[in-house]
């Protein structure tokens, strides 16, 4: 077991994680992780791939946009749940950020490769529920749940 994870938590089948806004070099590292852990649990290939699509895109939206976040993740036999809570500049209208294209990223953003303005509207095709919420100058909260149709019974 990745000594990062503390006991407790794996036998709860709930983990988490921060990360750091504007940290480029570590971006990714979230969605990695569980991936790893949701495959080591035997879950099926197409819950894994959407949870760390998901992931992904908000991991991505912390290091660009907000100062530090946390993401939770819970495993149960039916679903995954994944949270994203972040402190940073909130988004003003939710709407409009979820349009496929629209973005705000800069320059450096862009270079990376980032800044499509497809994150969001990614987040909620592949989510079976997603919840989003948001204040100006405090944050944004993500609620991420992907179904698991085999209902994997011994985690
Ligand atoms: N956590 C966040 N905090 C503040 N603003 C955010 C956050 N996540 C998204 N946004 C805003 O919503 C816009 C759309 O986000 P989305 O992830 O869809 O696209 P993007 O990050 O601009 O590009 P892509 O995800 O395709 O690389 C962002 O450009 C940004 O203005
Ligand atoms: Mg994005």
């Amino acid at each position: 077991m990745n000594p990062a994870v503390n006991k407790s938590e794996d036998t709860l089948n709930k983990y988490s994680f921060n990360i750091e806004g504007g940290n480029f070099n570590d971006a990714g590292t979230v969605s990695t992780r569980i991936k790893s852990i949701l495959k080591q649990k035997g879950l099926p290939n197409d819950v894994v791939r959407k949870s760390a699509i998901v992931c992904y895109e908000a991991e991505i939206n912390i290091v660009s946009y907000a100062r530090k976040g946390t993401v939770n993740l819970t495993i149960t036999a039916e679903t995954v749940e994944i949270e994203v809570i972040d402190e940073g500049p909130g988004i003003p209208d939710i709407e409009q950020a979820m349009e496929q294209g629209y973005s705000t990223a800069n320059q450096q953003i862009r270079e990376m490769g980032f800044g499509a303005g497809m994150g969001l509207h990614n987040i909620n095709s592949y989510s079976d529920k997603f919840d989003i919420t948001s204040e100006v100058n405090k944050g944004t909260f993500l609620k991420m749940i992907i179904n698991n149709p085999q209902s994997t019974k011994d985690l």
